[in-house]
């Protein structure tokens, strides 16, 4: 292998299909953790090895090994879940993990805490209600999202069968899950196209990410993904077939400004029998094309970048056998999610709960929400839908549960705050867990909330929707580039305050303020919510106020990302 390879290529290449010495490594008792090398391997599996930041001191203190425990990410295709499967996930949480179920981001689960000896049990659990944990992280297609929109329900319906085509199709060959996790029987691999006909031996030079949207929503965040479907709608409400959008991508360095968060372009429209085979043609150009040198500059967005859309696109064209058609229009209006009691074609209804940043625990009286959910799921068979803003839908409920159900979410906070600001809320997890968070996320964003919300109070706009999003670092876990207020972790207690993008999630912010602390965050916050309040005009969202009144520039996308700022600036 040539020398310019990164080091998780040569790991990948010589890991036989992704199984390294991951089975030898768990018989390892006398250590938590894996070695460095599985470490990276076992990601493919869907697990991170990490510790809890929050016990390093005193560990090191007393001269132990770092409390090493792994998070599971479960795939969860669009999110849809069945009530019994829901009930495996909180029963293992439970069991082995540390007791509360996170929602994330991209509509799958996460289980924190779970022990190296635990691992197998857990993964067997899961496997029992159909879940696998394949793929969930790693230089692979992740979870597939998909719009959970019970409005459009036909369109809904072909989305969703959409996200889980696209997923079975991508999802790794190898054998290797079954055999270290489930005791699968040793399968002796065959050539290497077969075991992994479109990935081959290397997989993928980085993760690879996939959603399915239906306009008027956006709330998959369409943009901020390698590859994306939009749904184009007749006027009966059935699909024609879809816009394709390739090259977003979140994550970036502090500092390196060759790295920047971008939004994907629109490529084209495709009938829905050609969607998978130009998913599979855009994973073999990024397979083939992608820089596997330099791990920060290996995502499609950068490989679209330094060759050009029209040049992917034809190869994509090519490989795929499909001619794109010119897009077609759409219109989308929001990335968030409706609250509340939507209305099924079916007469069933639909319960949009609010989880705030997607954390599902038992916090004490009024708030046992990992119990409440459990005897949602209890009484209600039928199914959940996590939402992409890390909240979860009671999907299809018949007209004489509505009420019990409903009482067991508002007597423990699942119903949906009354703040605009909060409603729009995303955090990702941070600390303790993270081991690659600077600051807080998710366990600062509620307070910080609650000052935010207090000063929007003030000036009569506690009720406007306004998306806020925080991450503990650049990676961009939560989306924060694609909010209007967007918190980005720069050290302890500190973060880049980024602001301008907007309410659909078409466009990028900007960086606004650097370093700021929670006071800081409020002083450089309060004043634009004052003239917010004043100067606005009717039906404005913040994002475009604050680009039309001059205090951040408008980005148009990627690598002008870093270049700034309005005139109207504060020193
Ligand atoms: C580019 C570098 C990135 C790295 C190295 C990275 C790494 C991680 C790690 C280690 C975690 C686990 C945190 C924990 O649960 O304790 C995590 C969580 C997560 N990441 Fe990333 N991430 C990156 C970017 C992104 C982006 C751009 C997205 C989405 C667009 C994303 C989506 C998620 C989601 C959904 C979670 C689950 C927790 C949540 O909902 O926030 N990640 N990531
Ligand atoms: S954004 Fe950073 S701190 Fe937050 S979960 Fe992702 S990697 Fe960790």
């Amino acid at each position: 292998m040539s020398e310019d390879l990164s080091r998780n290529e040569r790991i990948k290449e010589a890991s036989n299909y992704l199984r390294g010495t991951l089975a030898e490594g768990l018989r390892r008792e006398i250590t938590g953790a894996i070695n460095e090398d599985d470490a990276q391997l076992v990601k493919f599996h869907g697990m991170y090895l990490q510790d809890d930041r929050d016990l390093r001191p005193e560990r090191t203190r007393k001269k132990m090994e770092k409390a090493f425990a792994f998070m599971i990410r479960v795939r969860v295709p669009g999110g849809n879940l069945a009530t019994a499967q829901w009930l495996a996930l909180d029963r293992v949480a439970r069991d082995y993990g540390n007791g509360t179920v996170r929602l994330t981001t991209r509509q799958s689960v996460q289980l924190h805490g779970v022990i190296k000896s635990n691992l197998r049990p857990t993964l067997q659990a899961i496997d029992a209600v159909l879940l696998s944990s394949i793929s969930a992280c790693g230089d692979v297609n992740r979870n597939v999202m998909c719009n959970p929109n019970p409005h459009e329900s036909r369109a809904h319906a072909a989305a969703l069968d959409l996200a889980r085509a696209i997923s079975d199709h991508l999802t790794p060959r190898t054998p290797a899950y079954r055999e270290i996790w489930l005791d699968g029987e040793r399968i002796i691999g065959g050539e290497d196209e077969v075991v992994e006909p479109i990935y081959g031996k290397t997989y993928l030079p980085r993760k690879f990410k996939i959603v399915v949207a239906v306009p008027p929503s956006n709330d998959v965040d369409v943009f901020a993904h390698d590859l994306g479907f939009i749904a184009i709608l007749d006027s009966n409400g059935h699909v024609r077939g879809w816009n394709v959008t390739a090259g977003g991508g979140m994550g970036m360095t502090h500092g390196e400004p060759e790295t920047y968060p971008r939004t994907a372009d629109i490529m084209g429209f495709c009938a829905t029998g050609d969607v998978l085979a130009i998913a599979e043609a855009v994973v073999t150009v990024q397979r083939d094309w992608g820089d596997r040198g330099n791990r920060k500059h290996a995502r499609l967005k950068y490989t679209i970048e330094d060759r050009g859309l029209d040049a992917f696109r034809a190869e994509v064209e090519r490989r795929a056998g499909v001619k794109l058609d010119p897009a077609k229009p759409f219109v989308f209006t929001s990335t968030g999610d409706r609250y509340g009691w939507t209305e099924g074609e079916d007469g069933r209804g639909h319960l949009t709960l609010f989880i705030g940043n997607g954390r599902v625990r038992d916090a004490g009286p009024g708030a046992q929400q990992l119990s409440a959910l459990r005897r949602i799921a209890e009484l209600h068979d039928s199914d959940f839908r996590i939402t992409a803003n890390q909240n979860l839908m009671v999907a299809s409920v018949p007209p004489q549960r509505r009420a019990a159900i409903e009482q067991i979410a508002a007597s423990n906070a699942l119903l949906a705050p009354r703040s605009g600001l909060r409603r729009n809320s995303m955090a990702c997890v941070a600390l303790p867990t993270c081991g690659l968070a600077l600051a807080e996320s998710e366990r600062y964003l509620p307070d910080l909330l609650d000052a935010l919300d207090a000063r929007l109070a003030a000036y009569g706009l506690s009720a406007d929707d306004i998306v806020i999003r925080m991450t503990g670092c650049p990676n961009g876990c939560a989306r924060p580039y694609l909010a209007e207020i967007g918190l980005v972790g720069k050290g302890s207690s500190r973060y880049n305050l980024y602001l301008g993008a907007s309410f659909d999630g078409s466009r990028l912010s900007k960086l606004y303020a650097e370093d700021v602390d929670h006071a800081a965050i409020i002083e450089r916050i309060d004043p634009l919510f004052a003239t917010y309040a004043a100067e606005r005009k009717v039906g404005e969202h913040f994002g475009d106020f604050v680009i039309r009144s001059g205090f951040v520039a408008r980005t148009t996308n990627g690598r002008d990302f870093h270049a700034n700022v309005g005139a109207r600036r504060a020193a």
